[in-house]
């Protein structure tokens, strides 16, 4: 199995181009499923999630058409993928597909819509926490959808003549099931209004693309989306947004290693909280004609409390990268995590190299450190690794950072991205 060697010690200077976002394509490509016409996605990234996302479109009838090319001077590798429908050939997700991925669930929105059912297995747990799919259930069946759970399968079906619109308000902010929701909505018959919807820049970018396949959809990116049902969406070209956690995790990275580099192909307004706590943190950070630049010379770490939050707050996604930054501050600083229970198993391997970190509850008391040691590490989910490669950069000798498949899944390139800018980081194959 894989391993990522990083010799800590070295500043990060040059240029990172910023792929396109992991947790945009995942639904935009979902989105094919709504016509049988030909949806073009642009900077796709290339991960192991949307390898694991393509084979389960093909097991509904979606034909991939992927053309990989060169894209900027820092070639940073994005690829255009052609997704067609011409039929759904199979209604039903199953558990072996599902449950290697939360965000396949997500077909069951546009399966219901375009044929008027879908079996798609109940997701199961999952690493950061339990991540049950009530508001998607409540939400479809707010559409008239009529929704059963039997045998770990969600069978659902619209009532006959198709989807009709309604008005629903989400009791919490969820991500997935706006995006489910938003996408059944479209081909619904009536008008649907959404409240309490999630604004992160994702659900934004999906409502650009459905409008330019015909859908009327207004609002999103506010906590009320409002979609007029039309009666069959076409084919459309669409390019996806910069990835705003890769943007974050590197200017943490570049924050905690010292150095000067600019993020290319990525824009500030998608992650201004996040960009705010990098500056308290003792970071310069400013716009670019391509992008971003990050920049700590001499400046020490400063420490700063985060809570995390739904758009356009700080971002779960960032935290345990944030904490690695925070294990090397002058002071004592707390994170809070609002959003999953369990999204701290970082704590104990970034331990392993000299933090000190306890926990009460859904808060982290991390006491800075004046220096790191490396050691192997592994965790148990994607940001969680990245953050222990962020404490590695800083850590003296060698870290390895253990099971990168974890790393694979939404990090594209990292260690040629790292090594690029002068870090010295490897992949290790038994
Ligand atoms: C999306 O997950 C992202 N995934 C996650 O990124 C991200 O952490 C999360 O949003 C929050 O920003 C993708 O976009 C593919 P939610 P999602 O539904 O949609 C609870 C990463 O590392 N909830 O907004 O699954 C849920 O348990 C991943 O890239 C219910 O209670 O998250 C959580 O506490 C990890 N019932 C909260 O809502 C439901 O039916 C927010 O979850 C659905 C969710």
């Amino acid at each position: 199995m894989d391993r990522i060697r990083i010799r800590g010690g070295n500043k990060l200077n040059g240029v990172i181009p910023i792929s396109g976002a992991k947790n945009a394509a995942l639904p935009l490509m979902i989105a094919s499923l709504l016509t049988s016409d030909t949806l073009t996605l642009e900077n796709v990234p290339h991960l192991a999630d949307v390898e694991q996302l393509l084979r389960i479109l093909g097991n509904h009838g979606v034909d991939v058409a992927v053309n990989g090319r060169r894209e900027s001077q820092t070639e940073s590798y994005s690829r255009t993928i052609h997704f067609t429908c011409r039929t759904v050939v199979d209604t039903t997700a199953p558990y072996d597909l599902v449950s290697k991925m939360r965000a396949s669930f997500w077909v069951i929105g546009p399966l219901l819509a375009r044929v008027g059912q879908a079996r798609v297995s109940l997701p199961g747990g999952c690493a950061i926490g339990t991540r049950p799919v009530d508001l998607f259930l409540d939400g479809l069946q707010a559409l008239g959808a009529n929704m059963e759970i039997d045998g770990g399968y969600v069978n659902a079906t619209a009532p006959t003549g198709g989807l009709v619109g309604g008005h629903y308000t989400f009791p919490k902010v969820s991500v997935g099931a706006t995006h489910v929701m938003m996408m059944a909505a479209t081909l619904a018959d009536g008008t649907t209004v959404i409240e309490n919807a999630a604004r992160e820049p994702e659900i934004a970018d999906l409502a650009k693309c459905l409008n330019a396949m015909g859908a009327k959809i207004s609002g999103a990116g506010t906590s009320t989306i409002t979609i007029e049902g039309v009666t069959s969406l076409h084919g459309a070209r669409h390019r996806v947004l910069p990835d705003r956690i890769e943007t974050g995790t590197y200017a943490m990275a570049v924050a905690m290693a010292g150095g000067d580099v600019t993020l290319e192909g990525t824009e500030a307004a998608l992650l201004d909280n996040a960009l705010d706590a990098i500056r308290m943190a003792g970071a310069t950070v400013s716009e670019t004609e391509s992008g971003l630049r990050v920049v700590r010379n001499g400046n020490g770490i400063q420490p700063v409390d985060v809570v995390t939050e739904p758009f356009p707050g700080f971002p779960t996604d960032l935290q345990a990268q944030f904490m690695a930054l925070m294990t090397r501050s002058s002071g004592v600083s707390h994170i809070t995590e609002t959003i999953f229970e369990n999204r701290f198993m970082h704590v104990q391997e970034l331990a392993r190299l000299g933090a000190r970190i306890s926990l009460s509850g859904q808060m982290a008391r991390i006491e800075g450190v004046s220096g790191l040691k490396g050691a192997p590490v592994m965790a148990t989910d994607l940001r969680a690794s990245v953050s222990l490669v962020i404490a590695g950069l800083a850590a003296e000798g060698d870290t390895i950072v253990n099971r990168v498949y974890h790393l694979d899944r939404g990090f594209e390139r990292l260690e040629e991205k790292l090594t690029r800018c002068g870090a010295e980081v490897e992949r290790v194959s038994d």
